[in-house]
């Protein structure tokens, strides 16, 4: 301002002062107007979940006992999950408190931040506003421990002792290991043996809190033998995983079964991500315009999306809602909605999902955290209802968008994250070609810090795009169970 009063110009009438006039006036009125990074206090943590069940439309298809073909009420999931668990994935209510001690933990990394991705906006030359939510800064370098301390926490309140899961990439694993350290319990993880061997470091993370971890299929279980006798070499898969996970939780009176996405309560603990994002758009004084998200079995998907879906149920708009999944495991894109297991085995209930069939293996590409062969009920449910539109990208232009925003970013994703990576990149492209401004929110669930041998084989050149085996798909499909 000094430099205006110091010119002999009249500062009223050129446009150059009017220009410096407008920036600062901006700035008082919006001292964010070109923040990088949108931070909240710990007090700003919400204090409740936000559950989409109360906002729907229509009701969730309901969970069948595989017996009876007839609805299960709590006592059936009672062998393996603890009770309050079970009341949140019925629950009804819009808003569901969250325990002080998980809030307490959560301080250590939430609120995590929102970013504006100015230097990639720049680098694409787009008109659009990127914005992405950062949970690579919880401990375990993902979303996955927003419901790893939850379930920790209710399972300790209820007297559980150990606690059986799966792992795909190794990120919930992780998440849980760190949970079962906080919370004195023991952790067993069957982690799918692609991952197993392509990271190596998740393992030995796990091991460093505490945890146990078994490379699935493995013979500690009789899911485990069943599949290694058909093929000894199987590359394993989520639901191969989860049936071993699920079998050595109903052998002992003290020991419960956690799972890492798919199911309502899951989703639920992930929507403080969306929640905070809403508290942070209000700092920016901006609002998105498109919201996107990877999706595996659906919960850092649901997480960022379901908030902003039940404002604009509640209040209508015309977001658009994107999720997005590897091509050589398309749930959502190619697979039926249908009652189905979630394990492979058969050892769970039925849940009416997006499916490729419980027998389906997918390739051994190297986004393992979206290698399941369902998807979210309520994901499936909210994509039948129209709120969601899904699509698919091959792992190489992934991970060519991957390498893009890191460049421009500083940040190296996820390999499943790269997937709203992609997605996002290619709808600010849109924005540049039709010359509009849209801004675009998505997910960044992980870092890709545990991946680098992934990035290395895609900067070598080695890395190929996986392709399903039709066959394969045909009789997982041809296998679903007949529900009337
Ligand atoms: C970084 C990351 N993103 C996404 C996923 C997929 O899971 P979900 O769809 O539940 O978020 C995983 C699963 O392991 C993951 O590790």
């Amino acid at each position: 301002m000094a430099g205006i009063h110091a010119n002999n110009e009249s500062w009223h009438t050129t446009s150059k002062y009017q220009t410096v006039l407008q920036v600062c006036f901006a700035g008082v009125m919006n001292p964010m107007a070109d923040s990088i990074k949108f931070t909240l206090t710990e007090d700003d943590i919400p204090k409740t979940w936000y559950n989409i069940m109360a906002d729907l439309p229509s009701p969730l298809p309901p969970v069948l006992h595989p017996g009876t073909n007839q609805p299960i009420g709590p006592d059936d999931l009672a062998p393996l999950f603890p009770i309050a668990v079970i009341q949140q994935e019925v629950s009804q209510e819009r808003e569901i408190e969250i325990p002080e001690p998980v809030r307490e933990v959560y301080r250590q990394w939430r609120p995590s931040p929102l970013y504006r991705a100015r230097r990639l906006e720049q680098a694409l030359g787009t008109p659009a506003r990127i914005y992405y939510k950062y949970e690579g800064v919880s401990p375990a370098g993902s979303h996955k421990p927003n419901t790893a301390i939850a379930q920790a926490f209710y399972n300790k309140q209820e007297g559980v002792k150990r606690i059986t899961t799966e792992t795909g990439a190794g990120q919930w694993g992780s998440a849980l290991a760190i949970a079962g350290a906080f919370f004195g319990l023991e952790i067993e993880v069957f982690m799918v043996r692609v991952s197993f061997d392509q990271k190596p470091y998740r393992r030995a993370f796990m091991e460093s809190f505490g945890a146990r971890c078994i490379a699935s299929p493995s013979e500690l279980t009789s899911a485990g033998r069943a599949i290694l006798e058909q093929r000894p070499d199987s590359t394993g898969s989520l639901g191969i995983a989860i049936s071993e996970a699920v079998e050595m939780a109903a052998q002992r009176e003290d020991t419960k079964y956690a799972l890492g996405s798919v199911l309502n309560h899951v989703l639920l603990h992930q929507t403080v991500i969306g929640l905070e994002a809403q508290r942070q758009f209000e700092l920016v004084d901006d609002y998105p315009d498109m919201v996107i998200g990877c999706t595996g079995g659906g919960s850092n998907f649901a997480g960022v999306a379901f908030p902003f879906i039940g404002e604009k149920l509640r209040n209508g708009g015309d977001m658009e809602i994107i999720a997005v999944e590897p091509s050589a495991c398309p749930s959502l894109t190619k697979g039926r909605y249908a009652y189905d297991f979630g394990d492979t085995a058969h050892l769970t209930p039925l849940v009416k999902m997006h499916t490729l069939g419980s027998t389906f293996v997918p390739p051994g590409f190297h986004a393992g955290g979206l290698r399941y062969h369902g998807m979210a009920p309520m994901v499936s449910h909210l994509t039948e209802l129209g709120q969601i539109a899904p699509r698919a990208y091959q792992q190489i232009e992934c991970f060519a968008a991957g390498l893009q925003f890191a460049r421009a970013e500083g940040i190296l994703p996820a390999p499943e994250a790269n997937h709203a990576v992609k997605a996002a990149i290619d709808e600010a492209l849109n924005c540049k070609e039709q010359g509009v401004s849209k801004a675009i929110l998505f997910n960044l669930c992980g870092h890709g810090h545990f991946d680098m041998q992934a990035y290395s084989d895609y900067l070598a050149g080695k890395l190929v795009d996986q392709h399903y085996d039709e066959s394969e798909l045909a009789m997982a499909l041809a296998g679903l169970p007949s529900v009337a």
